[in-house]
């Protein structure tokens, strides 16, 4: 550990210098001439990611190690790469890397709450606050932004993508991608994005986190490819493979996937990263006989490097001298890793001010735009006799096991966010009103009931109470799935508890999913769906109960009645015997009712099949009208462009926002089309009154899909477009196409 005295010692030292971008045309130069002068050895030790921090310095000097990520010291990060470019032969700088992934130490709304916002330059001013306070501390490469298409909330990574829609994941992927990269990959505050987990990880089998995959190459292309081409042809530097096998074949090792589509299709110039051990973790899917073989596979199929198997750094030399791969593709590998070093300017610069770190953080406008992104990822679910705001009550009853939780309140993936900075909804709501705090349950599993009594004798000095439930923040995220996505614990018990008091009932739910809340709706007034809202959730949250600020955000995902109903999306395909509507449930069904006299369409006996609410729905506190809703022809071209256009008014009382979108259905192609998918949204500000004219403007092409040919093509025949806030609502408007 010879340089780990070096590293300590050097941990004082602050080093600073300005950096100067190299200049891209001579980059490539620059990294031939490099590649030229590196051994196998030190060419391998590029590929090669590795979690740590000092005591990973002897192997950072001996050229074994490219980057490194789960460090974000910036006194210890400024000592690695004064060993790596000081200390090493040929003083090429570490690769740093995090999951920076709603935030680094100011935490945002986590993705699926950011997805609930419809709001891209949100979005993409969020993630460059995450930039600026992740490279202040060292960390120039974040694994984000996921993109898996996610269609079950029992998978606990539900939270970390976008939800069910392929166009809202594309619209919120580049963005973060924008956000995270910024202009220029040399700035110093520049975070090398990750786009993940490529590809098709959310559709594990039962939305068991890890399990198989099984989707067609056309479903892929129409489905769960457009997010990463989106993000590929906006710039993303990197690219993580996925844990899942699709068919058979895990994407880590998948060479169609990697060569043929990523780099030959697609044109992606980037660097390819495995997820953690994804490489070994072929040994376990019965697609390696041994490490060896599973690297042997990786580097084959077109991974640069490798987190965490140390497989590359095991077994590449051996497999290069046995033949087995070619030193041309070690090198190729490499030139990836190595160009993107020179992008970042790390050969420049690769030191931060490390006195300075700290106060990159926990900004003025970071906290605002933390704030703004709670507020906006609100999604006002009922709001019954418009219970909410809250204008008449002077003293309110908190209760709840996430009424101040100021850790869970982050949710997942908020390695870097700092608790005792998180403002709860019960620090706000005091500001407010006058509170009495009786939080019934210890947490969100909390099973005891013994202080519900507390909460009913509570509740008779107050004029309403809220309840703030949903889910710890363990509950969701990697290798958190569940069967049952109900509220846990006693919670629905405390909201029957506060119902039974006769008090005016506003549930606020934090979880890291779209729970099946529909047995608890009947036992609250107005319900307000927060997801995990992040830092400054609290304030935002007292600001929509007091009516400082109105809701405006949707529904990312359809909402369930029963977890049973998953995987249920609103962009499904339509089947033989879709549902009528008309269905028999499981309590009319007569006694000995003869086998068919109940009809024979698709949907459950014990739970109907709609879901309890649409995909883009969300209440506000005001009330919006669409009218005068015109196409510019009903007679297109594939060349031609769509012009939708339409009145949107505020007939409320309340100024609001309202999230306009577009869904279109091809009804008839060579192969079917899903029933509706949404094409472009919009947010609408409205004062009370107000009417505003909206277009959307749609070029025929982009109705284009991978047809029975796996050709992309507009297919001629007739479409029809919706113009409405969610998918289950609006008028169908017929189109054709010649
Ligand atoms: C994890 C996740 C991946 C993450 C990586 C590094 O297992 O699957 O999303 O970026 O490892 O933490």
């Amino acid at each position: 550990m010879r340089y780990k005295n070096l590293v300590l010692a050097g941990m004082a030292t602050a080093f600073l210098a300005i950096s100067c971008a190299t200049p891209s045309n001579d980059i490539d130069r620059k990294v031939d001439e490099l590649l030229s002068k590196m051994t196998l050895e030190e060419k391998i030790g590029q590929m090669n990611q590795r979690s740590g921090g000092a005591e990973l310095c002897d192997e950072i000097a001996a050229g074994q190690i490219g980057s490194i990520l789960n460090c974000v010291d910036p006194n210890q990060i400024n000592a690695i790469q004064k060993v790596a470019v000081e200390h090493s032969r040929l003083g090429i700088p570490v690769l740093v890397g995090r999951d920076v992934i709603h935030g680094f130490n100011t935490i945002f709304p986590i993705p699926l709450g950011l997805a609930s916002t419809f709001d891209p330059a949100l979005v993409e001013k969020g993630a460059r606050i995450a930039a600026e306070e992740a490279t202040a501390n060292g960390v120039r490469w974040t694994f984000s932004p996921m993109l898996d298409i996610a269609r079950d909330s029992r998978w606990g990574r539900v939270a970390e993508g976008s939800g069910e829609d392929v166009y809202l994941d594309c619209q919120m992927g580049v963005a973060m991608v924008k956000g995270y990269q910024g202009e220029d990959p040399a700035d110093p505050t520049s975070l090398a994005a990750c786009i993940k987990h490529f590809v098709g990880y959310g559709a594990a089998e039962g939305g068991r986190d890890y399990n198989s995959v099984m989707i067609s190459e056309r479903s892929l292309r129409n489905t769960y490819f457009p997010a990463f081409k989106a993000c590929v042809d906006a710039g993303a530097l990197t690219l993580m493979t996925s844990f899942n096998e699709i068919d058979g074949i895990p994407s880590t090792g998948n060479k169609w996937l990697l060569d043929d589509i990523l780099r030959k299709e697609w044109g992606f110039e980037g660097m390819v990263v495995t997820d953690w051990n994804s490489s070994g973790e072929m040994i376990a899917h019965g697609f390696a006989s041994d490490l060896k073989h599973a690297s042997e596979i990786s580097v084959n199929a077109g991974v640069d490097m490798d987190m965490e198997s140390h497989g590359f750094a095991r077994h590449l030399a051996e497999l290069v001298k046995e033949g087995r791969v070619r030193e041309a593709d070690i090198d190729n590998a490499v030139r990836n890793i190595l160009k993107l070093k020179f992008k970042l300017g790390l050969f420049d610069n690769p030191y931060v001010d490390a006195e300075a770190a700290a106060s990159a953080s926990y900004k003025a406008e970071a906290l605002a735009a933390a704030k703004q992104s709670a507020l906006e990822s609100a999604i006002l679910i009922k709001n019954d006799n418009n219970t909410l705001p809250l204008v008449k009550a002077k003293t309110i009853l908190v209760t709840g096991p996430l009424a101040d939780a100021p850790y869970e309140q982050m949710g997942t993936w908020a390695f870097d966010g700092q608790k005792e900075h998180t403002v709860t909804p019960l620090v706000s709501l005091k500001e407010q009103y006058n509170v009495i705090y009786e939080p019934g349950l210890a947490y969100s599993r909390d099973l005891n009931t013994s202080n519900l009594s507390k909460v009913k004798a509570a509740a008779s000095r107050a004029d309403a109470i809220v309840v703030i439930v949903g889910e710890e923040a363990i509950l969701s995220g990697e290798a958190h799935s569940l069967s049952n996505i109900n509220l846990v614990g006693a919670q629905s018990q405390l909201i029957a508890t506060a119902k039974s008091t006769g008090k005016p009932v506003v549930v606020v739910v934090m979880a890291g999913r779209e729970l099946t809340i529909g047995r608890d709706l009947p036992n609250c007034d107005a319900m307000l769906y927060c997801f995990h809202p992040g830092t400054m959730g609290g304030e935002a949250i007292a600001d929509l109960i007091s009516g400082k600020a109105n809701p405006s955000g949707k529904l990312p995902m359809t909402m369930l009645v029963d977890a049973g109903q998953a995987p249920f999306y609103y962009n499904h395909n339509n089947g033989g015997r879709p549902n009528n509507g008309t269905e028999t449930l499981l309590m009319d069904i007569p006694i000995e009712a003869g086998q068919t006299s109940l009809g024979c369409s698709s949907y459950y006996l014990d739970s109907g099949y709609g879901p309890l609410l649409p995909f883009g729905y969300g209440l506000s506190y005001t009330e919006f009208q669409y009218s005068n809703i015109t196409i510019s022809s009903s007679e297109y071209s594939e060349k031609d462009t769509i012009k939708v256009e339409y009145d949107l008014t505020n007939t409320g009382s309340k100024e609001g926002t309202e999230i306009a979108m577009l869904f279109v259905h091809d009804k008839v192609g060579s192969v079917v089309r899903p029933v509706k998918e949404l094409k472009r949204f919009e947010r609408v500000t409205l004062q009370p009154s107000e009417t505003k004219h909206c277009e959307f403007t749609l070029p025929v092409s982009e109705l284009a899909f991978y047809n029975i040919d796996m050709k992309k093509v507009v297919e001629p025949g007739e479409f029809e477009l919706w113009v409405a806030g969610d998918s289950a609502s609006g008028e169908a408007i017929p189109f054709c196409v010649k």
